[in-house]
């Protein structure tokens, strides 16, 4: 049976190839789409979410707008990476319809409470929508089914040397989301880093379906921030890709807390070698299998 998932997202060109991964594996069933604000303003990254389902004939995928800020700090909106739209290259319309009435985390809560089998939650924004869905919604939290999220590392980062982007954006939200009891699994920079999409992927998929040309043409604007590297990593992708298919990546189970503090902010502090003795709070990525552009390349041409 199909595993339930929704996609919280800031899109996002990584975050559009991960909604189109998931619609494109029977292993999992996309059952709503929420937007947080992150590589783009919250006006962008909803609109986006429904551009990219527009594209592939999904109007009965609801979506809903949530958090347009961070919990504590001031909002941090790049696009340096994705664009002042946070999905700059492709040329798609505008969306076909409005967000659904109801706020993000109305709709996370809606969603795990319909759901039979326990819904898994992949967060692949920053984590604002998940801490105030876990805030506002306790008892509903604690049905969610699992909480695989793209964000951190071990020990590095993408926008400090400390801090990887989704976390950096606003990492009082995911500090309540390691230390909320739910059930996570970290996948950060140490395995997407090694998920490239590399230029002969490319070439394929231009030739594949509509997906696979979105996907293509996606690639080709973010890859501008990736020169100097054998492809780009599709970072989002590779959370969705673990819940399709869990043997792609080795995960450790640890403590993980998050530095909210000045100086290491954005850290997320895997405890990987047991040095506090805290109990494990997270599964956290450690190692992928190779081959993981050929992997999403060939799913990703299935989906017209
Ligand atoms: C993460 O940050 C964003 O730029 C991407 O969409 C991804 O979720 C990678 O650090
Ligand atoms: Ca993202």
């Amino acid at each position: 049976m199909a595993v339930p998932i929704l996609i919280d997202c800031d899109p996002g060109h990584d975050d559009a190839i991960a909604i189109m991964l998931a619609l494109a594996s029977p292993e999992v069933e996309l059952r709503a789409v929420t937007a947080v604000s992150g590589n783009a303003p919250l006006h962008h990254t909803v609109a986006n979410a429904i551009r990219v389902l527009d594209h592939a004939g999904r109007p009965d995928i609801p979506v809903a707008a949530g958090a347009d800020r961070p919990l504590v700090q001031d909002p941090f909106t790049p696009g340096d990476v994705h664009g002042p739209t946070g999905l700059d290259g492709p040329d798609l319309p505008p969306p076909s319809r409005e967000p659904a009435a109801a706020h993000a985390i109305d709709l996370i809560a809606e969603q795990v409470e319909a759901s039979p089998e326990p819904l898994v939650l992949v967060p692949t924004g920053p984590l604002t929508n998940i801490a105030l869905f876990a805030a506002r919604y306790p008892d509903v939290a604690a049905r969610v089914g699992r909480v695989v999220l793209m964000g951190g590392a071990a020990g590095f980062g993408n926008v400090t040397p400390n801090a990887e982007f989704n976390i950096w954006a606003d990492p009082d939200a995911a500090r309540r989301t390691f230390t909320s009891g739910l059930d996570v699994t970290m996948v950060g920079l140490d395995v997407t880093h090694r998920a490239l999409i590399e230029p002969s992927h490319c070439e394929r998929l231009l030739r594949a379906g509509r997906a696979g040309k979105l996907t293509a043409d996606l690639v080709s604007y973010y890859g501008r921030s990736h020169t100097g590297w054998a492809g780009s990593p599709i970072h989002d992708a590779v959370a969705v890709a673990q819940v399709i298919d869990p043997g792609l990546l080795t995960l450790t189970e640890c403590h993980v807390d998050v530095d909210c503090g000045p100086v290491g902010r954005g850290r997320t502090i895997c405890d990987l070698n047991g040095t506090t003795g805290l109990p494990a709070n997270a599964r956290v990525a450690t190692d992928i299998v190779p081959g993981f552009g050929d992997w999403l390349s060939d799913r990703i041409a299935r989906l017209d």
